[in-house]
């Protein structure tokens, strides 16, 4: 994986413990449209929605002069689908390498030349959803033909050789004996990889969880051969420890101690701020220290384990670590 470069680094993780200590987020994902391309057996998003109250590209710098994050996420619904996100992202940016900026997509409509205009825009990290390593992909996605889109065209972005663009493989009980054959593509593209781990929340189905011992003994499996393929090139992009905590999540069925509203958010299409794209208690802007008081403070929910929780759920000091080691890294 692309290593940020030092003194972008160095800000980086100056607003990050500037924030810590303000108890402002550290990151923040922009829902940037509530319609997909896909309709993916996991999740509550597919198909088109309405799209006449999003927020327009100007309105972003509001949410970004009052929440000061050092890393976006960018995503949706699928955020390809807005024709003016080009000029969403570039509101984003405040200069000087920050925000972080990554952009989490399906794919379904990315070309060569949105991905050199998003580059060119701000995106530092391109995260692709990836299920099957084959078109069993197009059957969970609800998208005919997306496998194959993939295939032709991550391999000749890869080429490029800017080394952003992370697969990404939401684990379930239909793709557990696929983690390491998925890391087999990840390789063969060219490109970095990320798991993350199914969660009930979205959608109240409980199908796509691992629960029999021979489920997780799949997923222990697997897990431990990704482990023995870590390189120094940082490939794999979770920590051991995320990983480790995504496998006790699975074990336990929760992983308890969440800091969403705090530590993360999600502005939703329309403005709103919600603590994590599966609770939808909705707040103002302005009432940001409310919902900290009134979600956060009596959080009791260990219903995921997903990306924007794994960065963030540990003390500040592991935290700060792992993101010099890793996700920020030195050059
Ligand atoms: C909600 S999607 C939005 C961005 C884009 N449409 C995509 O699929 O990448 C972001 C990520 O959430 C994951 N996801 C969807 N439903 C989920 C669930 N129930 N539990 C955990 N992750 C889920 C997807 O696989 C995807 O990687
Ligand atoms: S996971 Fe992404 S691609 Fe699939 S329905 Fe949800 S938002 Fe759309
Ligand atoms: S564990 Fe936290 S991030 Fe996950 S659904 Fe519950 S409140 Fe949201």
């Amino acid at each position: 994986m692309r290593k940020v470069r030092l003194r972008e680094s160095l800000r980086i993780i100056g607003r990050g413990s500037l924030n810590w200590l303000a108890d402002r987020p550290l990151v923040v994902s922009f829902e940037v449209t509530d319609s997909c391309t896909c309709y993916c057996k996991h999740c509550d998003h597919g198909g088109p929605k309405d799209d006449s109250g999003n927020l327009r590209p100007e309105d972003y710098r509001r949410y970004m002069e009052a929440l000061r994050p050092c890393v976006v996420q960018v995503s949706g619904g699928e955020p390809l689908m807005r024709d003016d996100l080009n000029e969403v992202v570039r509101a984003i940016q405040c200069g000087q390498g920050l925000p972080y900026t990554i952009l989490v997509s399906n794919w379904s409509l990315m070309t060569q030349r949105r991905y050199l205009e998003l580059r060119e825009a701000g995106i530092d990290q391109f995260s692709v959803s990836l299920d099957f390593p084959d078109d069993r992909h197009d059957g969970f996605r609800g998208f005919p033909g997306l496998y194959s889109h993939l295939e032709d065209l991550i391999p000749k972005l890869a080429k490029l050789g800017y080394d952003d663009i992370v697969l990404n493989s939401c684990i379930t009980r239909e793709n557990v004996g696929e983690i390491s054959a998925i890391a087999d593509k990840a390789r063969e593209w060219g490109v970095n990889l990320c798991y993350s781990a199914y969660s009930a929340r979205r959608t109240g189905c409980r199908d796509y969880l691992l629960t029999s011992d021979d489920e997780l003994a799949r997923l222990n499996g697997g897990l431990d051969r990704i482990e023995a393929r870590r390189d120094s090139t940082n490939w794999i992009v979770n920590s051991t420890t995320t990983l480790d905590a995504t496998r006790h999540y699975f074990e336990r069925g929760g992983a308890p101690g969440c800091s969403a509203g705090r530590r993360f958010l999600v502005v939703t299409s329309n403005g709103m701020l919600q603590p994590c794209s599966m609770q939808f208690t909705r707040y103002r802007l302005e009432d940001r220290r409310k919902m900290v008081d009134e979600f956060t403070g009596h959080n009791t929910c260990d219903q995921c384990y997903v990306s924007i929780r794994s960065y963030l759920d540990k003390s500040f000091p592991r935290l700060l670590w792992e993101n010099v080691s890793g996700f920020l890294s030195f050059r």
